[in-house]
């Protein structure tokens, strides 16, 4: 319940993707938001106000003369109402109207009239969204301060392949939570490592961890919505990277050695989630190995480096956060960890409560002590570790 009390006006304005739009709605009240839905009159074209109304619980409204309003001001106090507005879609002739400051339909001039931010996620053909005039609209309402969301490239509805499909609806949803969430890393550069690291023993087999990288990808995501500039060196998982996150793919520790160490010296942040293998394999084979070549091949292991103690000991280095993953005594390895790395502040959790599944149970280590987090999705408690960094942080300003 990421939005939860949120008022959300959902402009949807005459295109295809106004059949996404109903996904949104439920998406957005399955975050707590309070979603009230006002239609242009073209989109009532593609969708009925009766599919919004029965996933939204609202009526919804759809021209400046509804009679419901007791003041006639339908334009005025849905707009006062309202903690954000979005239009999804957005047309390109909607764009147009709004970047001039019309307001000849409800939508347009309760647009006009808000006090509230406004965020607009474009659809249409490729060669619209690509027209001088729809470059001038979508460049002047940035000017304005419209937030823009999207679009997508990919292929359209026409047939057509390009720039201009609206942002899934899972998408824009981020971009709201994103939008709400306080900013409260705004100007730090955080470094993360998530995942699993691969170690080669030939080109198809290999020593690794078991980590599904969703606590990690949490972090991510969550510290990007809070306002930090975020690179992930992520070990393979089968995760899309979080919006507005650099991500680095790497295999093995090594390379995830090499990519953190190139980057940690600009760090104001270091937090290793990635479930590094310990051992790699010194006599890795260039080829496949022969089941029949000859008894079994002897596995020669060493040691990798500990990126995390390395970064935690470089002189003016970032702030460093690190993971634990214990199936047994949680707080007596984290804490022994913590000091042997020298670091800040550990995110301890044992392996039976988080593995490869949405919900975890967290407990933070840091010299003040002990501090357990209710269980939660990976996402919230990710909320609350960026939250936690970013106190003990201005502690340290
Ligand atoms: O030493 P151990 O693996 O238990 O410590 C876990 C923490 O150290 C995690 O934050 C993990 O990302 C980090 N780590 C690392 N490099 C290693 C091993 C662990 O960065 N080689």
């Amino acid at each position: 319940m990421e939005l939860k009390g949120k008022r959300i006006v959902l402009g949807v304005t005459g295109g295809i993707a106004a059949y996404k739009a109903a996904e949104l709605v439920r998406l957005l009240g399955k975050q707590g938001a309070d979603v009230q839905v006002a239609m242009t009159e073209g989109a009532t074209h593609f969708v009925t106000a009766t599919t919004f109304q029965a996933l939204s619980g609202k009526p919804v409204y759809l021209d400046q003369w509804d009679a419901r309003m007791p003041n006639a001001m339908a334009h005025i106090d849905l707009s006062r109402q309202a903690d954000l507005i979005i239009v999804a879609p957005a047309s390109a002739d909607f764009l147009a109207r709004i970047a001039h400051g019309m307001a000849d339909d409800l939508l347009a001039t309760m647009v006009l009239a808000r006090d509230c931010p406004l965020l607009v996620a474009p659809a249409m053909n490729r060669q619209m969204w690509e027209n001088p005039a729809t470059r001038r609209n979508v460049a002047q309402l940035a000017v304005d301060g419209v937030g823009i969301l999207g679009p997508a490239s990919g292929e359209q509805a026409c047939g057509e392949v390009g720039a201009g499909r609206m942002l899934e609806p899972e998408e824009i949803v981020e971009a709201v939570i994103a939008f709400f969430a306080p900013k409260v890393l705004a100007g730090r550069k955080l470094l993360m490592t998530a995942g699993p690291t691969f170690e080669a023993i030939d080109p198809v087999r290999g020593i690794t961890n078991l980590s599904s990288g969703r606590m990690g990808y949490a972090v991510a995501r969550a510290a990007q919505q809070a306002g930090a500039e975020v690179t992930l060196v992520s070990g393979p998982v089968g995760l899309a990277a979080p919006q507005g996150v650099e991500r680095v793919k790497v295999q093995s520790a090594l390379d995830m050695h090499a990519a953190v160490m190139a980057r940690a010296a600009e760090a104001d942040i270091f937090i290793g989630v990635a479930a590094v293998a310990d051992y790699r394999v010194a006599n890795a084979a260039e080829h496949k190995l022969k089941k029949d070549s000859g008894g079994i091949p002897p596995i020669e292991l060493v040691e990798n480096p500990d990126i995390l103690a390395e970064v935690a000991a470089l002189k003016d280095g970032p702030f460093c956060v690190g993971f634990a993953a214990e199936s047994q005594n949680l707080e007596a390895y984290a804490q022994t960890k913590r000091r042997k790395k020298n670091i800040p502040l550990i995110a301890g959790n044992l392996i039976q409560d988080g593995f490869g599944g949405d919900d975890n149970r967290l407990v933070l280590f840091d010299d003040a002590g002990t501090h357990p987090l209710a269980p939660a999705p990976k996402s919230v408690l990710a909320r609350q570790l960026v939250e936690h960094i970013a106190q003990l942080l201005t502690g340290k300003d």
